[in-house]
C-alpha cells in the first residue's frame, strides 16, 4: 500500500495483443536475435524454456516462453511441505455435491498481516488437478503485500479484484490490476501480490485444464466480444537481489516452500506466449439483440477453456458489462433456466438485474447443474410491466465462472457463517398467474 508503488503502477507499459508472440528486454542487448538458446546468452543470462502446453500440441494453442534470466530456475533447494491454510484442490470429495441454489456474502475480514496467498479461501471446484482437468474457485482476502513468491503448477490463475488495487511482481515484468481488470497468470509462472491499498478482496479461478483462449466468433466476424488488442502483457523488468527469499509452491494441491538465495523473479529478457495478462473489462464489446428475446449469456464470454469436445469449456468467463437493452416484446433479464454447465457468479460493483438484493460485491452465488433459477420476485415483476424503451444496464459489473461439472464445495464454504441461510426465498412469492381463457 505505498505511495511510491502506485506511482510505479501508474508509470507502466506493456504490450498488446493475446496469445501472439511478445518480446520484451529490460536491458537493451538482453534477447538474443536468430535464436532461442545461443552458445552463450547475451549478458551472462541464462537462457530456459517454460512449457505452458505439451511441446507437439498444434500451433494455435501451443503456448511457450523462452527466459533469459539471472539464475536458471533449475539452482534451488529442495521444497518441503507448508500448510495449504485454506487452499482446497480438486478431486473435492470432502461434501457430497450439492443441488442447492447457494449464495455466500463477502468474506470475513482476514487476520492482520493476511498476505494474497495466505488470504486465498477455496469456495470448491471440480476435476482433477493432476489429470489437469477443471476448475477451483476461491476467493481471497488481504491486508499486507506478499513478501513471498508463489507459483501455480495446478493450474493458470485468473484474479478478479473485487475491492484494491494490486501490483503483480512476475517473472515477465508487473502487472497493474485494479477492480474491474482481470488478471491472467499462467501455469507456472512465479509472481508476488502487492497491494496498492488498504486491503484488497477479490476472485480467482483456478483452471486446471487448457489454457484460457479468446472464443471463436463465428457468424459475428473478425471483431468484438474481447478484443485481443485490450489485453496487456507486462514489458520485462527483473528483480536482482541477494539474499533469502521464501518461493511456495503449490503442486498437485499442496504448498511446498523452499528458501531460495535469490529472487526468482530475475528475468531480464523474453520472448513467447505463456505470459501473464490483465484486461480492463469495461472494455468487452457488448453483442445483444436488436430484435427481441436476448442471446443465450455465452455471448458473454471473454475467455474460455476449451475441452475435448468442441463447444464444451472446461471453464468459461463470462462478463456481464455496461449494455443497453433494447430487445421488443422481450423479458430482458436474464430468463428462468435450468443448465447442464453449473455457474458461479461474483459481483465487481453495483447491482445485477436479475436479483433486487441479496446478491452483493464480494459476495457470490453458485447454481450448480440442473438447479432452477432466474430472477427473483421484484425482478420479475418489475420487467414484466415495465415499458420496453431503450434502457441502459450500466450500474453493475457481474462475472460468471460456468463450468462442464458441478462444483462441489470445501467444507469450509459449505459450514460458513457467510453462507446465506435462507436464499431460496428469493423465489417465493412468484405467483400463479395462469388462466385457461
Ligand atoms: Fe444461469
Amino acid at each position: 500500500m505505498s505511495g511510491d508503488a502506485r506511482k510505479t503502477a501508474e508509470g507502466l507499459s506493456y504490450l498488446t495483443g493475446f496469445g501472439n508472440e511478445h518480446a520484451s528486454e529490460a536491458v537493451p542487448g538482453a534477447l538474443p536475435e536468430g535464436r532461442n538458446s545461443p552458445q552463450r546468452a547475451p549478458l551472462g543470462l541464462y537462457a530456459e524454456q517454460l512449457s505452458g502446453t505439451a511441446f507437439t500440441e498444434p500451433r494455435a494453442h501451443n503456448r511457450r516462453s523462452w527466459l533469459y534470466r539471472i539464475r536458471p530456475s533449475a539452482a534451488h533447494p529442495a521444497f518441503t511441505r507448508t500448510g495449504n491454510g485454506a487452499i482446497r484442490t480438486a478431486p473435492f470429495t470432502e461434501t457430497v455435491p450439492d443441488p442447492n441454489r447457494l449464495r455466500w456474502n463477502p468474506l470475513p475480514e482476514p487476520p492482520a498481516g493476511t498476505d494474497f496467498l495466505a488470504g486465498l479461501w477455496t469456495l470448491g471446484g471440480n476435476g482433477d488437478a493432476a489429470q489437469r482437468t477443471g476448475m477451483a474457485v476461491h476467493l481471497y482476502r488481504a491486508d499486507a503485500s506478499m513478501e513471498r513468491v508463489f507459483s501455480d503448477a495446478d493450474g493458470e490463475l485468473l484474479i478478479v479484484p473485487e475491492l484494491g488495487g494490486l501490483l503483480l511482481h512476475t517473472e515477465f515484468g508487473r502487472l497493474h490490476a485494479e477492480p474491474g481488470d482481470v488478471a491472467l497468470i499462467p501455469r507456472g509462472v512465479r509472481f508476488r501480490v502487492e497491494l496498492l491499498d488498504e486491503s484488497a478482496r477479490g476472485y480467482v479461478c483456478e483452471n486446471y485444464g487448457a489454457p484460457f483462449q479468446l472464443p471463436d466468433l463465428g457468424p459475428i466476424g473478425a471483431n468484438g466480444l474481447a478484443n485481443a488488442r485490450d489485453f496487456r502483457a507486462p514489458v520485462a523488468a527483473y528483480e536482482d537481489v541477494a539474499g533469502p527469499v521464501e518461493v511456495v509452491n503449490k503442486f498437485c494441491g499442496n504448498l511446498w516452500t523452499a528458501t531460495y538465495d535469490h529472487s526468482p523473479l530475475d528475468v531480464v529478457a523474453w520472448h513467447g506466449n505463456h505470459v501473464p495478462y490483465v484486461y480492463d473489462m469495461r472494455r468487452f464489446n457488448v453483442i445483444g439483440t436488436i430484435s427481441y428475446d436476448h442471446p443465450d449469456p455465452s455471448i458473454f464470454t471473454v475467455l474460455t477453456s476449451p475441452s475435448d469436445t468442441p463447444g464444451l469449456a472446461g471453464v468459461d468467463f463470462v462478463v456481464f458489462a455496461p449494455r443497453w437493452l433494447v430487445g421488443e416484446d422481450t423479458f430482458r433479464p436474464p430468463y428462468f433456466h435450468r443448465n447442464v454447465m453449473s455457474e458461479y457468479m461474483g459481483l465487481i460493483e453495483g447491482a445485477y438485474d436479475a436479483k433486487a438484493e441479496g446478491f452483493v460485491p464480494g459476495g457470490g452465488s453458485l447454481h450448480n447443474m440442473m438447479s432452477a433459477h432466474g430472477p427473483d420476485r421484484e425482478t420479475f415483476d418489475r420487467a414484466s410491466a415495465a415499458e420496453l424503451r431503450p434502457q441502459k444496464v450500466d450500474d453493475g459489473l457481474a462475472f460468471m465462472f460456468e463450468t462442464r461439472w458441478p462444483v462441489t464445495l470445501t467444507p469450509h464454504a459449505a459450514g460458513a457463517t457467510h453462507l446465506q441461510q435462507r436464499y431460496d426465498d428469493v423465489w417465493q412469492g412468484l405467483e400463479r398467474h395462469f388462466r385457461a381463457r
